[in-house]
This record gives C-alpha cells, sequence and structure tokens, in this order.
C-alpha cells in the first residue's frame, strides 16, 4: 500500500492533508531522514514529527468500560471511544466494538479493526463464555440458576430459547452469570424473566480474558499472549 493511503488509513488526517506532511517533510525515517510518499512502507521505521506511529492494522484493544459510556461512534453523550486516543476513532477499518455493552454496564469491552478476528470471537463456534457480576434489586428467590441451566428459557419477543446459562449466587442481591451467547440485553431480560431487576451490570471475563486490573475508563493493547488467553476454554 502507498504510505499516503496507509497514514490516511491510520487516522493521521485525509490523503490530501497526508501528502501535505509529506510536501512539509514531517514524515521521516527512525533516523530522521525525510521520506516521500512513494518510499517502500516499514510500519516500525516510520515517523510523524518524530513519533513512532500508531500501531499498524489488525489492532485489538481491551477498554474498560465505565457506566454511563455508549459503544456507537456517533451517539449523542459520552461515546466508549472518547476513551481512546482521538485517531484511533478515524482508522479505516474502523475500530468496532467486539458486541455491545449496554450504556449503564461496565467492565471489559473489546474493540478491534479486523473484521476476521471480530467474526471469530462473536461466532458461537468459538464457544467463548462471556461472565457477568449482577447487582439485583430483589433478593434470589433460589430457582434461577435451574431456570437459566435447562436451556428453555423464551425471552420475550425471541424465536429460540436461551442457550443454558450458569448461574452463582455470590449472596441474595448479587450473582455471577456466564453466557454463552449475546442477545439484545440479556442480563437484564433474563432477570426481568425470573420477576427481579438488575440494578447495577459488570462484565468480568470474555473466554480466557478478564479485566487484570485494568482501571475503569482505561485501555490496553492486546498482543499475541492476550490473544491465546481470549481463545482458551
Ligand atoms: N446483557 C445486558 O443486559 N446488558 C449488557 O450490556 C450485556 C449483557
Amino acid at each position: 500500500m502507498k504510505l499516503v493511503k496507509y497514514l490516511a488509513n491510520l487516522g493521521y488526517g485525509s490523503r490530501k492533508q497526508v501528502a501535505l506532511m509529506f510536501r512539509e517533510g514531517r514524515i521521516t525515517d527512525a533516523q530522521g531522514e525525510v521520506l516521500y510518499a512513494d518510499d517502500p512502507l516499514d510500519h516500525d521505521d516510520l515517523r510523524v514529527d518524530g513519533e513512532p506511529l500508531d500501531p499498524a492494522p489488525g489492532l485489538l484493544v481491551m477498554l474498560h468500560k465505565p457506566a454511563g459510556y455508549t459503544c456507537s461512534t456517533k451517539d449523542r453523550g459520552r461515546l466508549v471511544y472518547d476513551l481512546l486516543p482521538p485517531r484511533f476513532r478515524l482508522r479505516s477499518p474502523l475500530l468496532s466494538t467486539v458486541g455491545r455493552l449496554d450504556r449503564d454496564t461496565s467492565g471489559l469491552l473489546l474493540l478491534t479493526d479486523d473484521g476476521v478476528l471480530l467474526h471469530r470471537i462473536v461466532s458461537p463456534k468459538s464457544k467463548l463464555s462471556k461472565v457477568y457480576e449482577a447487582t439485583l434489586a430483589n433478593d434470589l428467590r433460589g430457582d434461577e440458576a435451574e431456570i437459566f441451566a435447562s436451556g428453555e428459557l423464551m425471552l420475550e419477543s425471541e424465536k429460540m430459547p436461551l442457550l443454558p446459562a450458569g448461574l452463582e449466587a455470590i449472596d441474595p442481591r448479587h450473582a455471577r452469570l456466564t453466557l454463552h451467547e449475546g442477545r439484545y440485553h440479556q442480563v437484564r431480560r433474563m432477570f426481568a424473566a425470573v420477576g427481579n431487576h438488575v440494578e447495577a451490570l459488570h462484565r468480568s471475563r470474555i473466554g480466557g480474558l478478564g479485566l487484570a486490573g485494568l482501571p475503569s475508563g482505561e485501555w490496553w493493547i492486546l498482543g499475541d499472549g492476550d490473544r491465546a488467553e481470549l481463545f482458551k476454554a
């Protein structure tokens, strides 16, 4: 790929703006040697205003989403993209959220610009479990674990019953739920179906990956080791 297009795709500006950056001598190699738009592409050797480039395409980001942020590029209010460097929102292909968390749900959210990886994570074939910690308005009744594990629970306006899900009661008002699918507002609707109400919801794990102490509102880039963890059963 030509350098101008490559840098524009990483969010450094429109092709016109990036072409101007070349003419201004702002694009160099690691030794400070000015580069030209038709020079060969070497991501690790490129510098913009002396700074190494943002990560190459094929990015997988873990974000500890706080409650109150929406998984969207353009809704009103606070967006998960507001927590990332501004250029990350301008990348092409887009850095998309892997599934969504409701605005009021906190916890582990993945974002990637790699469509194949995204589909692999969300595909039922990968069997990646998702673990949620729910704070409930009412005490657990005691029959929820059996109902959720049955594989027969039908949520309103769904055509298929839910896959069996695991419930662990932490105390009467706190439950840990392990799901193997991701339907719209699934956890909140499951508890509504058993006469309860979710007051707060937090996702703590996807597959073998947890937040590992990542503070709320912060993000980091996942490497090959983390990716392997993610796909561990
Ligand atoms: N289930 C929900 O109800 N909300 C989420 O954000 C995720 C799972």
